[in-house]
């Protein structure tokens, strides 16, 4: 199932199978705001739940922590708690997918005090995201049922605030489709997922965005550019490699700021000659996590019709053992010239990103960001919940993190160990593609890919614990994530606002 969000009044909200309220903490117990109206779904609403009916309905003080109320014949009521702030932006996309989830499949409406609510363009953006997100389901398409968002006010809501709530709902909407579509191709088996699928899929859904153009590289057009780390990924796979270029440019020689994006687009990993385990292989259709992510990020550019420039450039090949598979010890040579010894077919994923990250350098963009689910290591750091973050400037990283406390997703920031150069030094080529065994394996990675940044402004995230999880909690739903997109979006989005400044 998936959902689709819509503004709607009062009067249609309260007829919707489930209507939501929201209710804030304090120490005498659940406030409800003024707004709310005095009867829903056959019940008089009050203005207070005190502390001993919430602990009797088993109301608790945590975020997103529900009651559920059923008259015969009548609309659901659900009291959703939003934590004791009405202006915390994680705990509203929690509760927005704590009352979606209580909506079962029917549609639902969220009732919003404007009132008490000091951002509602922001609140109502992520009570949308955290319903659609929660709403994602992979072996249902159909999107029948609506989150009807309701805005109400003491007195009439005014103009502006108007226009922010249809704002929220609008950025929300965007934001969502384009993360659940990339969860979609992340979840979607590799057997029907080959390199060139993913490239079709991803031509699709940005050939009618606007401003964007996009070109999908064929092995001649790889080979001619003299991708060395890609070919040399692919070369053991029976499907073609392929390399999505995409631009969003909304205005042309205005020059507006310009990101890159480079994605790991791996439609498997099999570990190729250094080949993983069966368990090891499981999750390894997710390997073009980076690569869905940042042309998610790239088509929400464009439908925000954000003032910025963007390139975002994915690699995508299979890695496979077949007869041709590049052997440890080879030697490869990427785009800007440097070579690798490949000592470990497994650690494929800098291959291909040495190649997308020269590209984008040739871009000149302002900053680069990769991402990639690129190493073991940074799930046993961090796990599941946090993104390790590389970062070449102080600045740069407090812009990304400021991106990232707005989006919910975390990230710990990592060091980019000088001293750690040494682990990949190689006899026979500028470096090798592994570290020391059991070593900041994460860092080690972070390390290779800097030395194809040019010394630029650049963000690498590494995202392989978050990338996928393995049970639906808050917003999340079971396996893809698609972790990172709403906080690349965060970032342009402040990228473009700082340049109107
Ligand atoms: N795609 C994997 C990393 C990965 C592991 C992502 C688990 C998600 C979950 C990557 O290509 C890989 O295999 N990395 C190796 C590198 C090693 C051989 C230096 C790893 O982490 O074991
Ligand atoms: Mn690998
Ligand atoms: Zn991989």
């Amino acid at each position: 199932m998936s959902r689709t969000a819509r503004l709607s009044t009062p009067i249609e909200g309260a007829q919707l199978p489930t209507v939501c309220v929201p209710v804030v903490f304090d120490d005498d117990g659940y406030v409800i705001p003024q707004s709310v109206p005095i009867v829903l779904g056959g019940q008089k609403i009050p203005r207070a739940l005190s502390k001993d009916w919430c602990a009797r309905q088993g109301l608790k003080a945590e975020p997103a922590s529900v009651v559920v109320l059923r008259a015969l014949g009548e609309s659901t009521v659900v009291f959703v708690s939003v934590g004791n702030t009405y202006s915390n932006l994680e705990n509203y996309r929690l509760a927005g997918a704590a009352c979606a989830r209580c909506a079962g499949e029917g549609s639902l409406a969220f009732f919003v005090p404007t009132e008490v609510i000091e951002n509602p363009r922001d609140a109502v953006q992520a009570l949308v995201e955290g319903a659609l997100l929660a709403s994602y389901n992979y072996k249902k398409l159909d999107s029948s049922s609506s989150f009807d968002v309701v805005p109400v006010g003491v007195s009439l809501p005014s103009v502006q605030t108007h226009n922010e709530v249809v704002e929220g709902v609008v950025r929300g909407g965007v934001v969502a489709d384009a993360v659940n579509w990339a969860k979609r191709l992340i979840d979607t088996p590799a057997g029907d997922l080959s390199p060139r699928e993913l490239a079709k899929q991803v031509l699709k859904r940005l050939e009618s965005d606007a401003h964007v153009d996009v070109d999908v590289w064929t092995e001649t057009r790889i080979k001619q550019e003299r991708l060395g780390g890609l070919l040399g990924v692919g070369q053991g796979s029976a499907q073609p490699t392929r390399l999505v270029y995409a631009t969003y440019d909304p205005e042309p020689g205005a020059g507006l700021p310009h990101v890159a994006l480079v994605g790991k687009g791996v439609t498997f990993d099999s570990g190729g000659l250094s080949i993983k385990t069966g368990e090891g292989m499981m999750a390894m259709k997710t390997d073009m996590t980076g690569a869905a992510v940042v042309m998610a990020a790239l088509s929400v550019a464009s439908r925000l019709e954000l003032p910025v420039r963007v390139t975002a450039i994915a690699p995508m090949t299979e890695n496979m053992t077949g007869e041709s598979a590049t052997r440890p010890g080879d030697v490869l040579t990427i785009r800007n010239g440097m070579t690798i010894e490949v000592l470990n077919t497994d650690a494929e994923g800098r291959l291909i990103l040495a190649d997308g990250l020269s590209l984008a350098v040739e871009a000149d963009p302002d900053t680069i960001i990769d991402v990639a689910t690129l190493t073991g290591a940074q799930a046993v750091a961090l796990g599941d919940e946090v993104g390790a973050m590389y970062v070449s400037t102080d600045e740069l990283a407090d812009d990304f993190l400021a991106a990232s406390r707005r989006s919910g997703e975390l990230l710990w920031r990592m060091p980019l160990v000088a001293k750690y150069e040494s682990h990949i030094e190689s006899d026979v080529a500028d470096m090798k593609n592994i570290g020391k065994a059991g070593r900041a394996g994460s860092i080690s990675a972070a390390l290779l890919l800097q030395r194809f940044t040019d010394s630029r402004p650049w963000v690498h995230l590494d995202i392989a614990g978050p990338g996928r999880c393995d049970a639906s909690r808050g917003y999340l739903t079971k396996g893809a994530t698609a972790f990172s997109a709403r906080t690349i979006v965060e970032f342009l989005t402040a990228v473009a606002q700082s340049n109107g400044d």
